[in-house]
């Protein structure tokens, strides 16, 4: 095996915990750009200043790395595309980015918006084409297979509520606020369980079942593919389960998925298959949300709010940063 080949073997421990607080740094760039656009309406201008930062924050990042999951095709994206090379020099590793993940609900000014990044081995991420996946996902501690993406969600809520020892309607199921997902909204209600519709943001959502003060206990539903790989990678490290199975809109997706390696289009994945070997995952709030508190401005500069996550060793670390611009311009994050 090459000297670098993973930051699992081959990289020495110290260098492996400091790449986790590198990629913290690669958060808070992408979150305090994107900051300045939150209420402003334009989704565009808030995305385009988080790729732009995060792009340039990695510069400094010492990998090899190359994006897996990122903003589109090269032709499609000019920063961060899938296959785009990043970093400084170092392991090589595969990277997942989602620069601003709820691009309206930063242009609205709603909760949850976040910036966020994580890092494989070689080969660790699934390559997820962007279109929808259907998830489902629960928090760390229940046995294994406790709930089921084929299953009823009146049976995953009585399978859960059986290992967790509380009823049903002491359950709370979180979901993307969409017409698609009315029948499971009904049927969750019909069982007895509550409902916690999210606008946007699905990597949070997932999250949550993995934190108790987030007061949730199941996610359900379709978002983004890429999504689901970013919070499967969150789950390797905090712990969770989750399956994903991608939906294809037309033969179109299905061939891109193909392409993209993807050889059994139907394949229900688990956490493992998404971001396999060692992982570390780091997101920093934009808005205030379940899972972060969103930057916030001072007179010196700004704070922010992030957590960082190494499946190594499965430490979740929660960092405030204070940053002061009066120092050090929020151009690069030191
Ligand atoms: P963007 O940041 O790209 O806008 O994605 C936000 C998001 O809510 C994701 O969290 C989720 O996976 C996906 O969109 C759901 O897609 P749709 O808005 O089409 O339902």
């Amino acid at each position: 095996m090459s000297q670098t080949a993973s930051i699992n073997l081959d990289a020495p421990l110290q260098s492996d915990r400091n790449l986790a607080l590198e990629l913290v740094r690669v958060t808070e760039a992408a979150a305090l750009a994107s900051s300045r656009w939150i209420g402003r309406g334009d989704k565009n201008s808030a995305d385009g200043a988080a790729v732009d930062a995060m792009r340039r924050a990695f510069d400094s990042v010492a990998i090899n790395g190359t994006v897996v999951i990122g903003e589109g095709e090269m032709d499609e994206a000019p920063m961060l595309y899938i296959g785009e090379k990043v970093g400084a020099g170092g392991p090589e590793v595969d990277i997942a980015v989602d620069p601003l993940e709820g691009t309206s609900i930063c242009a609205r000014g709603m909760p949850n918006a976040i910036a966020t990044v994580a890092v494989a081995e070689k080969g660790g991420f699934l390559h997820a084409p962007d279109i929808y996946m259907d998830k489902i996902a629960v928090g760390p501690g229940l046995p294994e297979g406790v709930v089921h993406i084929d299953a009823s969600p009146k049976e995953n809520l009585k399978n859960l509520a059986q290992a967790r020892k509380v009823a049903i309607e002491d359950l709370v199921v979180c979901t993307l606020d969409r017409d698609r997902h009315k029948e499971i909204i009904r049927a969750c209600r019909e069982a007895g369980a509550r409902i916690m519709l999210i606008p946007d943001g699905d990597v949070a959502g997932v999250v949550a079942c993995s934190q108790p003060e987030a007061g949730v206990d199941m996610y359900l539903g379709w978002g983004g593919a890429p999504e689901g790989v970013l919070a499967a990678a969150a789950l390797r490290c905090i712990g969770g389960q989750m399956q994903g199975r991608l939906i294809y809109e037309d033969d179109a997706q299905r061939e891109r998925a193909k392409s993209m390696g993807i050889s059994d289009p139907d394949r229900i994945f688990s956490v493992t298959e998404m971001a396999k070997g060692d992982v570390m995952f780091s997101a920093t709030g934009v808005t205030t949300g379940a899972m972060l508190r969103g930057v916030r401005r001072t007179a010196f500069g700004a704070i922010t709010h992030s957590i960082v996550m190494r499946s190594k060793t499965g430490t979740v670390r929660y960092v405030e940063g204070h940053h002061n611009f009066t120092i050090k311009p929020n151009l690069l994050i030191g």
